[in-house]
């Protein structure tokens, strides 16, 4: 271990110029014209984990974006830890409001800034690093690695339960590791034992072929962005909040009052929510607490809404047609092709009769929830313990890592939730950054954990 300390020390530098490699590809799996860059972080990883003494190392193609595999199985009669990450991030815009530019990454007073620094180059590198310096110093692993790279987890990992299905073999584990969440504070590791599921839609109600004059027709003829507007409104019930789509409650986990009790103490509150948000106050589901509507109740939100003309000045018209992004997170023991089923029927029966609705699902991925019991998150609470001074706090996460239900389901595994972001990180936002004490504590939790069985 005292190697491993002197090495990791001496390679702080090494390691964060590594990592700005890799934050400059601008792999944003959303946007098209970015396809490239996202096979330019592929084939950056692949070059990466063969330096660093992974071996079989391969860029497995998918209907969508590739996977990045390699492992290292030479422990003998140790168990396997499957480690995933996702290459692919969020679009930066608004690009005004970065102090700077998102691709290259930039320190300033201790945090490094950049696209993807926390979600999730930056998280999953510590663990890239940490076998480095293990193979390194040691000239072996403790245990058996495989290592899974996503490219399109942004996108809801639209592709990612089939490459597993196919891949059942090359992927066998008995835990996975993931660091693509955050902890509470600097010195209050979080142990996520739950994530919510999401089905991602898109909306399209249109009345007409093309737009038309608003003085010629206005009073004569329906308006797509009102209708649409209305149609929203009917999504939830504004005084309980709750989702008015029939059925969206079937099978929803009610939580044992000892449950309801652990979560009283969680670190989401409504304060927290205030402080890291800018809200004047918190809004959701009637009868329940912020922690329990962030990480146990379902919830759907609308993302994009547009219709009409929207550039400088003004423009006299009755748009043809308008359109909203709305999606919904679910939780155990909601079903998402069942969600989507009933959101679209819903949908089109509140639609007035004389536009035409198209109800696209661009995404579904299923919530989880895992044991607590379960043995490797009794050696992840350990070693953030030891990193961290503090034993974890166990809770339940209101976002989504669609792979974790998929390997839940194909492979029967539990994943371990270790993150070393902050909630303060700005995840999909400007000025998005990962304080550099947490990743490189990061690549010591990650060394200690492999080291453990
Ligand atoms: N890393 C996040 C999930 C997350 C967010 C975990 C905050 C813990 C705290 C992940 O990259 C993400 O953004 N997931 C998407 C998934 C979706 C596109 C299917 C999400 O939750 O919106
Ligand atoms: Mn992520
Ligand atoms: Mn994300």
């Amino acid at each position: 271990m005292q190697e491993l300390q002197t090495y990791l020390k001496q390679n702080k530098e090494k390691q964060l110029n590594e990592l700005k490699q890799l934050l400059a590809i601008p792999s944003i799996s959303a946007q098209s014209e970015h396809k490239k860059d996202i096979q330019t972080a592929a084939n950056w990883l692949a070059v990466h984990l063969k330096k660093i003494g992974m071996e079989h190392v391969k860029i497995v193609k998918t209907k969508g974006y590739p996977v990045v595999y390699a492992d290292w199985l030479k422990a003998k009669d140790k168990p396997t830890v499957l480690v995933y990450g996702h290459y692919d991030v969020q679009s930066p815009d608004p690009l005004e409001q970065w102090k700077s530019p998102p691709f290259i990454a930039e320190v300033r007073k201790g945090n490094l800034y950049g696209r993807g620094t926390a979600d999730d180059k930056g998280q999953f590198f510590a663990h890239l690093k940490s076998i480095e310096a293990l193979l390194q110093t040691q000239g072996s692993l403790p245990v058996n690695v495989k290592i899974m790279l996503e490219g399109e987890e942004e996108l809801g990992s639209v592709h990612l339960a089939e490459f597993v299905d196919k891949n059942k073999k090359l992927l066998e584990a008995d835990v996975c590791l993931i660091s693509d969440s955050h902890m509470a504070s600097p010195t209050q590791p979080l142990m996520e034992y739950g994530l919510r599921g999401i089905v991602y839609t898109q909306v399209e109600l249109s009345t007409m072929p093309r737009d038309a004059h608003s003085g010629s027709y206005g009073g004569n003829i329906p308006n797509p962005a009102i209708e649409l507007a209305l149609l929203v409104s009917k999504l939830k019930d504004e005084k309980s909040q709750r989702v008015l789509i029939p059925g969206f409650y079937d099978g929803v986990r009610r939580l044992a009052l000892r449950e309801r009790f652990e979560l009283r103490k969680s670190s989401i509150t409504r304060k927290t929510i205030l402080d890291e948000t800018g809200v004047k106050k918190t809004v959701g589901e009637m009868g329940f607490f912020e922690a329990e509507r962030a990480g146990a109740r379902p919830t759907l939100d609308v993302n994009g809404l547009w219709s009409g003309y929207t550039g400088e000045g003004q423009k006299t018209i009755i748009p043809a047609r308008a359109c909203a992004k709305i999606s919904m997170r679910l939780v155990p023991h909601q079903d998402s092709a069942d969600i989507a089923k009933k959101f679209t029927r819903y949908v089109k029966a509140i639609a007035p009769k004389y536009a035409d609705v198209d109800v696209r699902i661009l995404s579904a991925s299923e919530p989880i929830l895992m044991q607590k019991d379960n043995k490797y998150f009794k050696v992840a609470e350990k070693v953030l313990k030891e990193v961290f001074g503090n034993s974890p706090r166990y809770e339940l996460q209101g976002g989504s890592i669609p792979v974790t239900a998929i390997l839940k389901d194909k492979l029967g595994i539990d994943s371990v939730l270790m993150g070393f972001g902050l909630p303060d990180d700005g995840l999909h936002s400007p000025n998005e950054k990962l304080n550099l004490d947490m990743f490189y504590k990061g690549i010591e939790c990650s060394a200690r954990f492999l080291t453990s069985f």
